[in-house]
């Protein structure tokens, strides 16, 4: 992985933290091997086949260790929130999932992870994963989690039906900058009225397009001064952006609030959607239906971001109080070893976080295997909705702040609001 100002503002934060006293215990081997709840909110489609994978090489590897799915639907969001409560009110899972970044930290902060340290010299894992990735799990010389994979999150995809039956042309060109993207949503709408120009879903999935647009406006270098200081959230630059944030809601379906990412991907399947922005889980979706790269769908760095890498990765913990300590570390073996890499990110759609892995001859997807290339030559820049760049806070509240403003008018007056609520969140 390549050094980025946002790994190294990573960094310089987890310094920070390091002069305040650790939290969590020091893990230890033994404890109730019978069985490990794992809480994720990968419940559906690709994400569940992911786990599922998951799940196969636990059963080889540790067929004495019963796999208990503690998954909730809702994404990143409500689930967060569902996983929250039930650590203040010490009823922790085993193990949960974590995003690298400053969401790993207020866990780490919290207490509510252990130091996993042992664990890394225990299977070997010292050498496999990028040192800035790792940094992003530590604290005070203690690693506190196990990264699986690598997404990204800026990524445009395209029903090419809809492109033609609009008389749009078939490649990224058009998409250049989201102005260039505002008019072929515009031919949409006048051309094929029937059929939604941009899909979205739920608040998670609007915070996720509204930080893929504030990427494009700013840059990757001004994007990732919204988190250090250096730039201003209540800026001329920002309102920019949340005013082209306004106008490509503008174009989207009505019923977004009643659907998570895959509902919204499906209305490309079905014909009733040409657009939408979302995260590399999707390949796999589009995959089960043997839908075709080039032929059926067209995929892209989303509009304005080319040569730029939002990152995201998915970690595992061990938590502090575990009702199965030994469970909980057959799994952070299980998801930190090749075959568990390998057949969970083949399905999911990430790129594997270990760095010994060869994508093309384990059959991995074209796509993935472009992923991997621009996460070594990329500008790397944080997601705010998948807790790499904003801690939990920061993206409930940021959440909270977007809900507000897509479920009201979506006019001037909002706009204000919702860039005072975002430099409010950040400041
Ligand atoms: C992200 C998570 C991904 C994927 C996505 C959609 O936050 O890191 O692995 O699950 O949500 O649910």
């Amino acid at each position: 992985m390549r050094s980025s100002r946002f790994f190294a503002a990573i960094g310089a934060a987890a310094l920070i933290l390091a002069t305040t006293a650790a939290c969590g215990e020091d893990s230890s081997s033994g404890g109730d091997a019978s069985e490990v709840e794992v809480f994720t909110w990968w419940t559906s489609g690709s994400e569940a086949l992911g786990l599922e994978a998951l799940e196969g090489v636990l059963k080889d590897k540790y067929p004495d260790v019963k796999f208990v799915n503690g998954g909730v639907t809702g994404g990143g969001g409500s689930a967060k929130e569902l996983l929250q409560t039930r650590l203040t009110a010490n009823e922790p899972p085993d193990t949960f999932q974590v995003h690298a970044g400053k969401e790993a930290q207020d866990y780490i902060d919290a207490g509510q992870v252990e130091d996993v340290s042992d664990l890394y010299t225990k299977f070997s894992l010292n050498d496999v994963f990028p040192q800035d990735l790792v940094d992003m799990l530590t604290q005070d010389g203690k690693i506190y989690t196990i990264p699986s994979n690598v997404h990204r999150a800026n990524v445009l995809w395209a029903s090419i039906p809809a492109l033609e039956a609009a008389g749009l042309p078939t490649d990224s060109a058009q998409f250049a900058s989201i102005d260039d993207f505002i008019k072929a949503l515009d031919t949409i709408k006048q051309k094929t009225p029937q059929v939604t120009p941009l899909t979205v879903g739920n608040t998670w999935t609007q915070v996720h397009l509204l930080e893929t647009v504030l990427i494009a406006e700013l840059g990757p270098d001004k994007y990732t001064g919204l988190f250090d200081g250096s730039t201003d959230w209540a800026g001329s630059e920002v309102k920019g952006a949340l005013e082209k944030f306004a106008k490509l809601m503008s174009y989207t379906n009505a019923d977004r609030e009643s659907m998570d990412w895959e509902p919204a991907m499906q209305m490309l399947l079905d014909g009733t959607g040409a657009f939408n922005i979302m995260g590399d889980w999707v390949p796999a979706l589009l995959d089960s239906k043997n839908l075709v790269a080039g032929v059926d769908y067209l995929y892209a760095a989303s509009p304005g971001t080319e040569g730029v890498y939002d990152f995201l990765a998915d970690s595992f913990s061990r938590c502090v109080g575990a009702p199965h300590k030994a469970g909980a570390e057959a799994w952070l073996d299980v998801i930190s070893s090749k075959e568990g890499q390998i057949g969970f990110n083949k399905v999911k759609g990430s790129i594997p976080a270990r760095t010994d892995i060869d994508l093309a001859a384990e059959g991995f997807s074209d796509y993935q295997q472009s992923a991997a290339d621009s996460f070594k030559t990329d500008a790397i820049v944080g997601s705010i909705q998948h807790g790499a760049a904003a801690t939990i806070q920061q993206g409930n509240d940021t959440n909270s702040a977007v809900s507000k403003f897509t479920t009201g008018a979506m006019d001037a007056a909002g706009i204000t609001t919702l860039q005072q609520e975002l430099a409010a969140a950040f400041a």
